[in-house]
């Protein structure tokens, strides 16, 4: 056993070796081949330098480490390199488009490096391992199979309902138009606003993301100018070529992608007057296909997009995060519709069926029905025996051989989904980087018009699992009947070794909308219900809060069964301070050292009285004496006013006992001491007790009742609350929803406004109005999402109607067939 893992982690060193080298000689390439492109104008470089064969590159794409969705740190330039760099924007491609009404535009776009003159473009490679087009997945035909009603029946409104509504509205849609308004002038093209310092910055591409992001918001608001100003900048945006060396898939397809395909829905599809938003969907799609050029056709997650790495075979990660695995589906299925293009629904219809088969594979998953965070998706068993014959390179019909030659060395046992990662047993949840693969299983059921019901068995199993295994109600002043869902751990991998975090994340908040929408499409009631407990849960969460908004993410108290579920203020202080035992047996342990200190400090004092009478008696007799001889040589009046003055004069006694003594413990030194043998007792400070610590935890860290910590407190303009809350009253029809939601959206907007929008919060438990509160971020789906729901909170129920559309993760409204 030890002989197989020393071997294990010599091969594990020489695998990683072996990358580094690759990767220097991939560079080495690189810097090579774009000489050649200078030099040759006008012609491809030669696509295949003669690299020694590629391993397979699992770790490529993950090198930063964890990539947890939505919440981006990707980097924002290429300064890795050295070599190279490339302009931030297309010179030719992409016109400054400063709108007139914005003085401060120009200033704006000065700030970045200057640009190289040579613009690199994304170029279509001769796949490697193509799909044959028999065996294309098609999207399924025939016509829609009925699904049960998802919205309430909304009867007619009151005029008073309604006049308060519509002024909601107005309000929501002034702060977007602030929000826009912002991003036009401070940040036009770019992808993200920095709001308080009126910057820019491009984290995602360089694309225009929140521009592309917030079309169908604007459509649906009715700011009929800015829209159709954005469409013209999007017209101009070239998908072909980035500064970032790789695209992150999942972003881009939920943003850029759907954003495009969401304008292009709500304006009226193939009917309507905006086809080049279908065109430049289009466009990003056949870029984002290379992805998918892999031998088990799973994408590489972070692609690769430059000509010289791109002609490269190469594999899927062997640590790719579920949710950006499985959230590429309704983007790419509405574009088969749109476009009939089967390819688009082939490559997301096979990761599906790779999850299908994950999802119902023994031991596959510690929780069976959902998934590892972390998925081995590079379709390569490396544990296995390699087979004697490579892949066959006949697979790649338009492969020329010697780029055939580059799949030699290429074999390896083939493999379904694994469980993914490095070292751990694998977690478990319904938040960040697990979250929309679960969400979307529904969702593409309606899209596809029930007619794949894989979809329905997916989502039903995974329901299942979270109410048995995740969902827990927490102990919360006032016995609040919510819910939230934890995220588990499985140190070995095994369903036995379940170990809890008791979360409450932002992320997870989606999940109400999930069940509810789930719940009412498959007949579920009981879904809806708990769709119910889970978004008031995070309603819940906001409104404890002392800005009345919900952090990113912290942690409860769960209670011992749902329905012995009273508030304990003792349990939650248990729960606060995990060790009071080991605190008690600490101030214990502090009594008998402070017991043994007094007894010392006593004896000292008793010698110290004796010798102080003992020197006072000597000395009164000495200056008898010495006053007899000659009068008033030493400060007889000093030394009797302070004994400070009594030992500088006469050295004769030990120093007095001093607070500092006291608090740092007592080292007292003098003669007294060195005479007897007993060790210096040692008094530590005085450890807190139980409630002294958690009396101090309450205050220092504003933790309000029924919290026991955050392990994130900042709240950087999420959807999901909001979002769910609008499942919610569409499907219940219930408008204490919109109530819920307007608290929701005032504390929101008072902690969030800045200079020019809107911006995220560094801590939700300190009220709205610190302006160290103030990160420099909006991201897109402020615009995009956020807003947008709230403003569809409050829009008519026919407006975007669930029996109609379907929304991707950020917010698009896609067209369900009919
Ligand atoms: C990989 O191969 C080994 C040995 O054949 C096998 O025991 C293991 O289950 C395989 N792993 C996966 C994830 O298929
Ligand atoms: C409250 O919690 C404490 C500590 O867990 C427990 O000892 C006590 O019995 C509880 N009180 C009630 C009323 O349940």
């Amino acid at each position: 056993m030890l002989r197989l893992r020393r071997y294990r982690v010599f091969l594990t060193c020489a695998f990683v070796v072996v990358v580094l080298l690759y990767h220097v000689s991939r560079n080495a390439q690189w810097s090579h081949s774009q000489e050649v492109w200078h030099g040759t104008t006008g012609s491809r470089p030669h696509p295949v330098p003669k690299p020694p064969p590629p391993p397979p590159p699992p770790a490529r794409q993950n090198g930063g480490g964890g990539h947890v969705p939505k919440i981006p740190q990707l980097k924002t330039s290429d300064g890795v390199k050295g070599s190279y760099s490339l302009p931030t924007r297309a010179p030719a491609s992409i016109p400054d488009r400063t709108p007139p009404h914005s003085p401060h535009d120009a200033g704006m776009h000065a700030g970045g490096p200057a640009p190289v003159p040579t613009v690199i473009h994304w170029t279509k490679p001769v796949e490697w391992f193509p799909v044959a087009d028999e065996s294309l997945i098609p999207l399924p035909t025939g016509k829609p199979k009925p699904i049960p009603p998802v919205q309430f029946a909304f009867g007619p409104e009151s005029p008073a309902a309604k006049e308060t509504r519509q002024l909601r509205m107005a309000k929501v849609r002034a702060e977007a138009q602030r929000a826009w308004d912002g991003y036009k002038t401070y940040a036009w093209t770019h992808d993200e606003l920095m709001p308080v310092s009126k910057g820019s910055k491009d984290p995602f591409c360089g694309w225009a993301a929140t521009m592309v992001d917030a079309l169908d918001t604007l459509w649906l608001m009715g700011l009929k100018t800015e829209f159709d100003d954005a469409v013209d900048a999007v017209r101009a945006i070239d998908f072909t070529t980035t500064p970032r060396d790789s695209i992150p898939v999942f972003e881009t397809v939920i943003r850029y992608l759907g954003g495009l395909l969401g304008a292009y829905d709500v304006t009226g599809g193939h009917g309507g007057q905006y086809r080049v938003l279908l065109d430049k969907a289009v466009e990003l799609a056949e870029v984002l296909m290379g992805a998918f050029d892999t031998p088990n056709r799973m994408p590489v997650l972070y692609y690769d997009w430059r000509p010289a790495s791109n002609v490269m075979p190469k594999r899927a990660s062997a640590n790719a995060g579920v949710a950006e695995l499985g959230s590429l589906s309704m983007e790419f299925t509405r574009l088969a519709q749109l476009t009939g293009e089967n390819k688009y629904y082939d490559a997301v219809a096979r990761i599906t069926d790779e999850l299908q088969d994950l999802q119902d594979r023994e031991g596959a998953t510690a929780i069976p029905g959902i998934f590892p965070e972390s998925l081995d998706a590079s379709g390569c068993n490396r544990s296995a025996p390699v087979p004697p014959a490579p892949e066959s390179p006949a697979t790649t019909p338009g492969a020329s051989p010697p780029e055939r030659g580059l799949l030699q060395g290429w074999g390896c046992a083939p493999q379904k989904l694994a469980r993914g990662g490095w070292g751990n047993g694998g977690s478990y949840s319904m938040g960040g980087s697990q979250d929309s693969t679960y969400e979307y299983f529904p969702k593409q059921f309606a899209l596809l018009g029930g007619l794949e019901a894989k979809y329905r068995t997916m989502h039903e199993k995974v329901a299942d699992a979270v109410k048995k295994h995740l969902l827990y109600r927490p102990m919360a002043e006032g016995d609040p009947d919510i819910l939230f869902s934890a995220k588990a751990h499985s140190p070995d991998g095994t369903g036995e070794s379940l170990r809890y975090e008791w979360e409450a994340t932002h992320l997870t908040c989606f999940l109400g909308g999930m069940f509810a929408l789930g719940g009412r499409m498959f007949d579920r009631p009981a879904d809806v219900e708990i769709g119910r407990k889970l978004t008031d849960g995070c309603v819940w969460a906001y409104s404890v809060m002392p800005s009345g908004v919900m952090p990113e993410g912290a942690t409860l108290v769960p209670c011992r069964q749902p329905d012995d579920c009273r508030w304990n203020e003792t349990a939650w202080h248990e729960h606060l301070d995990p060790n009071a035992d080991y605190r008690a047996k600490q101030l214990e342990d502090y009594y008998v050292r402070e017991a043994a200190w007094e007894q010392h400090v006593a004896d000292l004092e008793k010698t110290e009285v004796l010798r102080k009478q003992t020197e006072e008696r000597r000395r009164r007799e000495g200056l008898a004496g010495e006053a007899a001889e000659e009068e008033g040589i030493s400060g007889p009046e000093a030394a009797e006013d302070s004994p400070r003055g009594l030992t500088q004069s006469e050295g004769l006694l030990t120093p007095g006992l001093h607070e500092q003594d006291l608090a740092g413990g007592y080292h007292g030194a003098g003669d007294d001491q060195e005479q007897t043998d007993e060790p210096t007792p040692y008094l530590p400070a005085k450890p807190q007790t139980h409630e002294e610590y958690v009396a101090h935890r309450l205050a220092s860290d504003n933790i309000p009742p029924g919290f026991t910590g955050f392990t994130d407190r900042r709240y950087i303009l999420r959807p999901e609350a909001i979002e769910s809350v609008w499942y919610m009253y569409r499907i219940t029809g219930d408008a204490s929803w919109q109530e819920k939601g307007w608290r929701m959206f005032e504390a929101v907007v008072q902690a969030t406004r800045a200079g020019a929008a809107h911006t995220a919060i560094r801590d939700v438990t300190v009220a709205a109005g610190a302006a160290f509160q103030l990160e420099d971020s909006m991201e897109s789906f402020w615009l995009a999402e956020t807003l947008k729901y709230f403003y569809l909170l409050f829009e008519a129920p026919d407006v975007l109607s669930l029996d109609e559309w379907v929304l991707n993760t950020e917010a698009h409204a896609f067209r369900r067939p009919v």
